[in-house]
């Protein structure tokens, strides 16, 4: 099996596919109310399309490949593309972000079609505020959705992440731990990035996982330390002192991890990405469009990866927005 390394000798081992830029919800950090226009469907990449690059991108070094949106699960036959991945030689990880509504019919169709791993997106547990955040009134479906996840063991651990906003996510942040550890689900917090459309977002906004940290840890005494050897982890992970339940932090913003990065994005429309933050992308739609075979498409993907962006610069002067917001990216 090959390797894929870029410039600066990171070997890049994960692939997050964006499957759709659509959602059904309009979540504020992340999507305008109204106005974001949808891509086309003939500009957004087939099931077979999508197979033929994680099929190339596995065999040249990717490992774990996990689908998102935009809301994957509003795209048509999900469990039908879980299976065809699923069959990759290679592929050790498969797995889906989703913000969870269409979790009730979905979750044993997924489970069947051998997802394994899953990340629900759950920012509040108060009906009030999480309608504001994603400006739909659906927090019991959500919840809903995680009760039929656990009816389903082989996906698993059931993952739970809230972006974590100053003011905001503070006065919840125990609620959520009683949460994780009354359920077992494995519950992360990632602070709040400049990604979002509307560009509300703001260096104050941030909650950082410290903060939230030693929140936790006035209620439970010190947390204990996970941890699993893998350098390219995000979270730092902990348990209680009593080992029950686990939670994480993700800090993107107060601790860039971009030295340890082993992430690539593909959009919903074909476009490698190689950054969360990158301001160009490769279009890998047009080569695979054009007839090219397989070791052009190899071929196109290991020099985007040899070009990955050496770090974000989020806070610095430098800073440059993102080409497209979050829903548009796949996070
Ligand atoms: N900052 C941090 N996380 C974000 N997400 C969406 N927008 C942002 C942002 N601006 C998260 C979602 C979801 C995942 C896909 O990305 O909450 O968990
Ligand atoms: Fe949709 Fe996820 Fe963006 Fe919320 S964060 S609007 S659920 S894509």
């Amino acid at each position: 099996m090959e390797l894929l390394i870029d410039s600066y000798g990171r070997r890049i081992k994960s692939m997050r596919i964006s499957i759709t830029d659509k959602c059904n919800f309009r979540c504020t950090y992340c999507m305008p109310a109204e106005g974001l226009p949808w891509l086309k469907k003939a500009e957004i990449l087939s099931y077979e399309e999508i197979e033929r690059i994680s099929r190339v991108a596995v065999a040249i070094g990717i490992e774990q490949i996990r689908l998102t949106g935009g809301e994957p699960l509003v795209r048509r036959d999900v469990p039908d593309l879980v299976r065809m991945l699923r069959k990759i030689d290679g592929l050790r990880s498969l797995s889906l972000t989703t913000n969870g509504i269409l979790l009730k019919q979905q979750a044993g169709p997924l489970a069947e079609a051998g997802l394994t791993r899953i990340n629900v997106s759950l920012d509040s547990l108060v009906r009030e505020k999480f309608s504001q955040l994603t400006r739909r009134d659906q927090l019991q479906r959500v919840l809903e959705g995680l009760e039929e996840l656990e009816k389903h063991p082989s996906i698993h651990p059931i993952k739970v992440n809230a972006v974590a906003i100053k003011g905001y996510s503070e006065e919840e942040a125990l609620e959520f731990v009683r949460l994780a550890r009354r359920k077992a689900y494995v519950m992360r917090w990632i602070e709040f990035m400049p990604l979002d459309a509307d560009q509300i977002w703001r260096k104050e906004d941030i909650l950082t996982g410290a903060e939230l940290k030693a929140i936790i840890e006035a209620e439970y005494g010190p947390l204990v330390p996970i941890t699993t050897g893998d350098p390219s982890e995000t979270a730092r992970r902990y348990t209680f002192s009593d080992g029950i339940g686990e939670v994480g932090f993700i800090n993107p913003v107060s601790e860039p991890f971009c030295a340890t990065c082993d992430r690539i994005r593909l959009t919903a429309d074909g476009q490698l990405r190689t950054c969360l933050f990158a301001t160009e992308e490769t279009d890998l739609r047009a080569v695979l469009r054009s007839d090219a075979n397989d070791e052009a498409i190899a071929q196109t993907i290991r020099q985007a990866v040899w070009n990955k962006e050496l770090k974000h610069h989020i806070g610095d002067k430098r800073f440059k927005r993102a080409n497209r917001s979050m829903s548009m990216i796949g996070g």
